[in-house]
């Protein structure tokens, strides 16, 4: 698909953190086995990859606002724009050497997300999508699945950790749903999980207490491959790191199950 300029700049940024990400992925695996561990190693690969992503970013648009996971948010000097990203989405993952982790790249336009790109270097996989443009993966056209019974799909979540406060309420979720799908996965990257939804990997996903810059992208990306997207608590903002999306058929059962209404 032929993107637009800033399409473009986000998708060669994204590549361009994912090769450097892949080179520390090498070297984590050899830090496993040292007793100090790859946590320092990981928190200084996170950053430097932040700051080469907002380097690119603010070269190639230095009027836009940059909002980052690493760092403090930036003003552009267009307050009706700016760069959301999250150079390392599945930080755990990568820190245990498991190969499933993203660079997510989202724009804010006027307080929408415009077009975001979610980049797994492990396994070449450029998901990326614009409004009114249709969602993509690499050179192919992604669309929801088109399951509508809830006991044939696959849903994922994020499970709260060190003593997160969402425990209670994920435990009661999964009570509920388990009885009445396929299965859920916890594969550890929010970003990927909105990106495999968008894919029809996954039927539907949910979480709660993720932030902006884990689910920017994937909320256009979702959405433009034709999933319904919306936060858990009707009219919080969708920023605020609540969300429930799922194709079509299965949204408002799955969303029923889910909110428990
Ligand atoms: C995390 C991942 C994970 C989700 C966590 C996030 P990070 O992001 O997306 O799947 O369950 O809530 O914090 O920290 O790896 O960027």
């Amino acid at each position: 698909m032929a993107g637009s300029a800033n399409l473009n700049v986000m998708m060669k940024t994204a590549r361009k953190a994912g090769r450097g990400l892949l080179k520390d992925f090498g070297e984590v695996e050899n830090l496993q086995v040292s007793t100090k561990g790859p946590g320092d190693f990981v928190s200084r690969a996170d950053k430097a990859a932040e700051a080469m992503i907002k380097e690119e970013l603010m070269h190639a648009r230095p009027s836009y606002g940059f909002f980052g996971e690493e760092g403090k948010e930036i003003d552009g000097e267009d307050p009706t724009r700016r760069w959301i990203v999250d150079p390392l989405d599945g930080t755990t993952n990568f820190l245990h050497g498991l190969p499933h982790w993203a660079v997510s790249i989202a724009l804010e336009h006027k307080g929408q997300i415009v077009a975001g790109v979610i980049y797994d270097p492990v396994k070449d996989e450029m998901f990326y999508a614009e409004k009114g443009g249709g969602a993509w993966l690499n050179e192919s056209r992604l669309r929801v699945s088109g399951r509508h019974r809830m006991i044939e799909s696959i849903f994922a979540t994020g499970l709260p950790f060190a003593g997160r406060a969402d425990l209670p309420e994920t435990i009661q979720d999964l009570a509920r749903i388990l009885p009445a799908c396929a299965g859920v996965r916890r594969f550890g990257a929010a970003a990927l999980d909105l990106a495999y939804v968008a894919a029809g990997r996954y039927d539907g996903f949910w979480e709660r207490g993720l932030h902006a810059w884990d689910i920017a992208a994937g909320i256009v990306i979702v959405r433009e491959a034709g999933g319904i997207l919306e936060p858990l608590t009707p009219n919080d903002d969708i920023l605020d790191g609540q969300l429930i999306c799922a194709n079509e058929p299965i949204f408002e059962t799955f969303a029923k199950v889910i909110r428990n209404t």
